[in-house]
This record gives structure tokens, C-alpha cells and sequence, in this order.
């Protein structure tokens, strides 16, 4: 039998959980339109949101990579798996980063008419790009915590999940 993965740890996996019911909440929620940003409130709980998600994600890397360990991908896992992993991630991270940064753009440019049209277009273009991207980095994401389930069977879905009944 190869290499089984140990758990990941209680922060790890409470940050992984917390921010993917962000993640889904936000595009529950989504806005249609920049004139919608007129809304009382609406721009204050966009910004106050995107800054606790990107701190949140911010909070991971360091975590996860000064104290906690990045992945739990075993050592003797084939070479494209740890490739195919390390690609996938990286997307995450960045479509995470994309939405947040090209919103809190969004933000400044509408309170900042100075800026011009073109900025605002750019983050908008931005903010799309990054939240079409980051739903196919997740089927793959969730592809390969299923690949490692029921084809390697090497505790990496459990190892975010904890012990499960099958
Ligand atoms: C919006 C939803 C999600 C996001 C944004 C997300 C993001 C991430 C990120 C950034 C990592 C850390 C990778 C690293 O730095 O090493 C990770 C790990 C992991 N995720 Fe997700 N995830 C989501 C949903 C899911 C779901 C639904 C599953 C299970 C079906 C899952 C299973 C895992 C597993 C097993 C790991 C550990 C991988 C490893 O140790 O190498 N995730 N996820
Ligand atoms: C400062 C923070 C943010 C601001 C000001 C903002 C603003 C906007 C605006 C103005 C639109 C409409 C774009 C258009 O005209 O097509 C939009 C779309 C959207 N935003 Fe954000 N956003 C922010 C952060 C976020 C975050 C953190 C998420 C998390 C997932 C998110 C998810 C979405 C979604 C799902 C849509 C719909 C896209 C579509 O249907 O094409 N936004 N946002």
C-alpha cells in the first residue's frame, strides 16, 4: 500500500471550510450591475467582505506554509499528481486573490470618478475574468479530492474532511 496522508489540522481546515461558505455565499449573492452599488450600505458590506475574504486567504498561506505544512499530498504520489495539484492550488489562489483585488478596484473606482471609465471597465473585465476562472479551478479541485478518494484511497479528501463514513 503507498503512502496514507495525515490530517490536516483544526485552524487548517476551519479556515478551508469558513472560506469556501464565503466563496459560495458570494456567488449566491453576486450584483448584476456597477448602478446597484448605490444601494445604502451596499458598498461598505462589499468592501468590509472582500477584505475579510482576501485577509482570510492571506491567513492560509501564512499558516499553512510557516506552521501547519501546504499540502498533504504524500511524497511517493506520481510526479503529475504532485504537478496537477500544485497547478490547481496556485489557480485558487489566484482566482481567490483576482475577484478580491479587482472588486476592492471596483470599489476605489466608484468612489473615485477622477479614475475614469477606462479603470472601472478594466476591474469589471477583471473581476469576470476571475469569476469565471475560479468555478473550473473548483471542478477540478473537487475532481481530484474525489480522484484521491476513490481511486488512490490515500486519506488526502480526509485529510480536510476528517474520517468519513464510507
Ligand atoms: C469554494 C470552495 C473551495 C476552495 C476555495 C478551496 C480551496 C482550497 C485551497 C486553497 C487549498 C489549499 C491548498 C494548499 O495550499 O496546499 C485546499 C485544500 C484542500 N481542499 Fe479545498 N477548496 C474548496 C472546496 C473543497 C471541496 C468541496 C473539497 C472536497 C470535495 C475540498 C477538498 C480539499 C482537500 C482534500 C484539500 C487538501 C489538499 C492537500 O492537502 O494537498 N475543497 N482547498
Ligand atoms: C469590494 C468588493 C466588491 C465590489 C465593489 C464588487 C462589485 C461588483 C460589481 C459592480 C459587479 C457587477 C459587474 C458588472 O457590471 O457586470 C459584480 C459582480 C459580481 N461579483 Fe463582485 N464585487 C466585490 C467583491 C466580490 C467578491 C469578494 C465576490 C466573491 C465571490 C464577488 C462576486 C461577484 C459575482 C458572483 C458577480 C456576478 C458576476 C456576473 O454575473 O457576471 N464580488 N461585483
Amino acid at each position: 500500500m503507498s503512502m496514507q496522508a495525515k490530517p490536516h489540522g483544526f485552524i487548517t481546515r476551519g479556515i478551508h471550510w469558513v472560506s469556501a461558505a464565503m466563496i459560495g455565499y458570494g456567488y449566491l449573492k453576486g450584483l448584476d450591475s456597477v448602478s446597484q452599488l448605490s444601494t445604502p450600505g451596499l458598498l461598505q458590506f462589499e468592501v468590509i467582505f472582500a477584505l475579510a475574504l482576501g485577509a482570510l486567504f492571506v491567513a492560509r498561506l501564512v499558516w499553512t506554509k510557516a506552521v501547519a505544512g501546504v499540502t498533504r499530498l504524500p511524497e511517493d504520489a506520481p510526479k503529475w499528481e504532485q504537478v496537477a495539484s500544485k497547478a490547481v492550488h496556485l489557480g485558487l489562489y489566484a482566482g481567490v486573490f483576482g475577484i478580491v483585488l479587482s472588486g476592492l478596484g471596483i470599489a476605489l473606482a466608484y468612489v473615485t470618478p477622477a479614475l475614469g471609465g477606462v479603470f472601472m471597465g478594466a476591474m469589471i473585465g477583471l473581476h469576470e475574468v476571475a469569476l469565471t476562472a475560479l468555478p473550473a479551478l473548483l471542478v477540478a479541485h473537487v475532481a481530484g479530492a474525489l480522484w484521491h478518494k476513490v481511486v488512490r484511497r490515500d486519506q488526502v479528501l480526509e485529510s480536510m474532511t476528517g474520517r468519513l463514513p464510507v
